[in-house]
């Protein structure tokens, strides 16, 4: 099948251990891959501790294909161990603090000029921290990398259920008539969180929650839900559908944002007593075009919240109200809720009347067969379509830069000034967040 070697830089880090490695080892015990060499690099271990380590967790299989380098990855040096690889196609994948990716782009694109192995470069978030940054990075891979060859990650596009939204959206008649601003009434997207940081306040505390969430996780979800259908199923019609929804999206203006942090934040080992980061995020977004114009899609994450709940809710229209009083109490509106985490399925909440009484939301559950869609499958999921060449799931360079421009006015006004609101740890965000939705006579729902 696919004789390929894996080159994984960051493969002694925290998401080697906790996604990568368990995921690769899962898909060759499955028979699904079968590498020729998987090959870690970092510079905090040895092979004489890394092996036994990866035996001892994934088996002798897995520790079979596998080796290890003692690699930094700004010493253009430290790189020439690809030469030694004969004729198998590369795949490089970049799981490194966002500061060494333009380190390790150029110095294995220096080795690559003089070799003519297929290759392919796989970069985790985050893409870049800004428009400009994002753009040179993107400069950066097209001197040594096609489009074909790059695969931009946002593990949530590998998550079963947000890719049951495009299935669920294109093979059910019965949503086509109502998907536009005709019936629905606004969509609310969210990404809740009851964990902090986790010790990743060297990353976190440069980036916060609008960067690390909402500017991808959380806009490439609008993205699904909003697209066209596209006229085939095809990586770049599919991407170019998404492309045209970022396009209509107008830029949020102060107004329809919110940003806050939890109480104790800056007492967190390794961030500043000073620090201005947000830990929660909340937007209001407009698209327009034929399909959306007039409905607006909220969005809001945060950390140290009440629960984990990742949910999509499409609330329907309301009915009018001379039904109600005729009937003497009133229906609320009908809701379809995609439950991403920690439940996996897809709810139409409809609203029917118990005998003398009032009306009652009632579910139809539609289970995905999936008790929880953790993010470990998604990344199988993703690594399996890079090594099968599938760059359905992976952001192309516009659909990148798109998703940076469309908030960058934000971004520089975030440079001179930063409102940030406090929030109690384990409830549901700052009060501004529920002002924003509550303005527009709407409030947040979770299911
Ligand atoms: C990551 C963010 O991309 O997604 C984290 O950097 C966040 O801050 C995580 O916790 C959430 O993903 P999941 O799959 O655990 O819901």
């Amino acid at each position: 099948m696919n004789n390929f070697v894996f080159v994984l830089f960051g493969g002694n880090g925290d998401l080697a251990w906790k996604k990568i490695h368990p995921s690769l080892a899962k898909l060759l015990k499955e028979g699904k891959i079968s590498p020729k060499k998987i090959i870690s690099c970092s510079r905090e271990s040895s092979k004489d501790e890394f092996i036994p380590k990866i035996k001892s967790l994934f088996g002798e299989e897995y520790a079979s294909v596998c080796d290890y380098i003692n690699v930094d990855v700004t010493n253009p040096k430290d790189f020439n161990f690809i030469k030694s690889i004969e004729k198998d196609e590369i795949i490089f994948y970049l799981s490194i603090p966002p500061n060494l990716f333009e380190s390790a782009i150029k110095n294995i694109g220096h080795v690559l000029l003089d070799m003519t192995n297929k290759r392919k470069i796989v970069i985790e978030k985050p893409f870049g921290y800004d428009l400009e940054s994002a753009k040179r990075l993107n400069n950066l891979l097209h001197t040594f990398f096609l489009e074909k060859e790059i695969y931009r990650i946002d593990h949530f596009l590998g998550k079963e259920a947000v890719q049951n939204i495009f299935s669920f959206r294109f093979a059910n008649y019965i949503f086509e008539g109502i998907w536009n601003k005709n019936f629905i009434d606004h969509v609310q997207i969210s990404a809740l969180e009851d964990i902090g940081i986790e010790g990743r306040s060297a990353y976190y505390d440069k980036f916060g929650a609008f960067k690390d969430m909402i500017q991808n996780h959380l806009t490439q979800m609008a993205t699904f839900i909003a697209m066209e259908p596209p006229c085939c199923i095809d990586a770049e019609e599919i991407r170019n559908e998404k492309v045209k929804v970022l396009k209509s999206i107008e830029p949020p203006s102060m107004e329809n944002v919110v940003l806050g942090r939890y109480e104790g934040y800056t007492m967190e080992p390794g961030v500043k007593p000073d620090s201005k980061t947000e830990t929660y995020a909340a937007v209001k977004l407009y698209i327009d075009n034929l399909r959306w114009h007039g409905v607006p899609f909220y969005l809001r994450t945060g950390k140290k919240l009440k629960t984990k709940a990742t949910q999509i809710v499409i609330v329907l229209k309301k009915m009018p109200t001379s039904f109600a009083k005729l009937i003497g109490c009133e229906p609320k509106e009908n809701k379809i809720v995609i439950k991403i985490a920690p439940i996996t399925n897809i709810e139409l909440r409809l609203e029917i009347r118990a005998p003398n009484s009032d009306f009652l939301s009632c579910p139809l559950e539609v289970s995905m067969g999936m008790e929880n869609n953790t993010s470990s499958e998604a990344y199988e999921t993703l690594l399996l379509d890079i090594i099968n060449s599938n760059q359905t799931l992976f952001l192309r360079e516009d659909e990148v830069e798109l998703a940076w421009a469309l908030y960058q006015p934000l971004l520089d006004i975030w440079k001179e000034k930063k409102d940030v609101e406090l929030y109690e740890v384990g409830s549901y965000g700052p009060k501004s967040a529920d002002m924003l939705i509550n303005k527009d006579n709407r409030q947040w729902y979770i299911f």
